[in-house]
């Protein structure tokens, strides 16, 4: 594997959720993989879960690690081609990229959308041009479209967790305070999309008018506006908030209550509830369900692990 961006760089869920399992139930069989590979993890964006997963994922493959925080430690980066840098950024992406290529044998990269340009943000003009410049595997932290170290955990999630062979999975759209990317419930729709082309999975998306995905995403899942309709018989329900594609980052009132509560729990089929937290309390879910049997939101995070272990594997293995 040289790159973990998408869904498509994955070929057989079943067997890289089987492979992550393996490396859950013996951490530390790899070990000697890593020895002496250096992995950078450089952060244009906050992160917990997706930084410390990470880190430990590498160290259980016994490499070293480097984190590098751009926003707040680096040069003011430039991104755009054929300017003349005479304003406050300070160091090209072409160079910055290069030399930590030199560091490292993997790198990995978070960068959000900027939520303004929708054609510089879907085209993952940034996330590119590092991956060109820097020339070695990169493994996606998260990019303006994706977030496929989450939808793969998610995955191993709802495998390690089903009751029935072809759960119902449904993504919910959840109320929130901000302007959040979509980059979450795009790619939890393609990993899910792909999920039920495999049989794995039975998948639905409930949203309000107005917060339709890119059909780049959504694919073969069955889409809805009436959120009692999907969640009737779910077994798995993904609660997320996202900002309008349509609209590019507007946000929209909605009329009805979208909070995911015990009382929208009961029409489900027990339902485990998920999120990829950070999460906001009683405005996205309730924390009756946070708190309640029902939330896999802490066995979810700690998944982030053997996500991001099978996929270092992957990449130490093609070296
Ligand atoms: N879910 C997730 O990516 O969490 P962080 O933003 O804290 O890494």
């Amino acid at each position: 594997m040289k790159k973990f961006f998408s869904a498509a760089d994955v070929d057989n869920l079943k067997d890289v959720v089987e492979e992550a399992l393996m490396l859950k139930s013996a951490p530390y069989d790899f070990e000697s993989l890593g020895k002496h590979k250096t992995l950078g993890l450089v952060f244009l964006n906050p992160s917990l879960r997706t930084r410390l997963s990470t880190q430990k994922a590498a160290l259980n493959l016994g490499m070293n690690v480097m984190v590098m925080n751009m926003d707040k430690d680096g040069w003011a980066l430039e991104t755009q081609d054929g300017v003349v840098m005479n304003g406050t950024t300070v160091e090209h992406i072409r160079e910055a990229a290069a030399v930590m290529g030199e560091y490292c044998d993997i790198l990995g990269l978070r960068s959000f959308p900027s939520l303004k340009d929708k054609e510089a943000d879907y085209n993952e003009d940034l996330f590119n041009k590092f991956i060109n410049f820097c020339g070695v595997p990169v493994v996606s932290l998260e990019s303006a479209t994706r977030h496929p170290l989450q939808s793969l955990t998610d995955l191993i999630t709802i495998t390690e967790n089903k009751n029935v062979d072809r759960p119902k999975v449904v993504l919910a759209w959840a109320p929130h305070v901000k302007a959040l990317p979509q980059a979450v419930p795009n790619s939890f729709a393609e990993w899910m999309c792909k999920a039920q082309e495999q049989g794995l999975v039975d998948f639905t998306i409930a949203h309000p008018m107005g917060y339709e995905l890119s059909e780049e995403f959504t694919n073969g899942a069955y889409v809805t506006d009436n959120l009692e309709e999907a969640l009737r018989e779910a077994d798995f329900v993904y609660v997320k908030n996202w900002s309008s594609y349509t609209e590019y980052g507007q946000v929209y009132s909605v009329a009805q209550n979208w909070m995911m509560d015990n009382e929208k729990l009961k029409l489900t089929n027990d339902a485990k509830v998920m999120h990829c937290l950070p999460v906001r309390r009683d405005l996205e879910l309730s924390s009756e369900i946070l708190d309640g049997p029902n939330s896999l939101v802490i066995k979810e995070a700690s998944n982030r692990v053997w996500a991001a272990q099978v996929v270092l594997k992957r990449m130490l293995e093609k070296l």
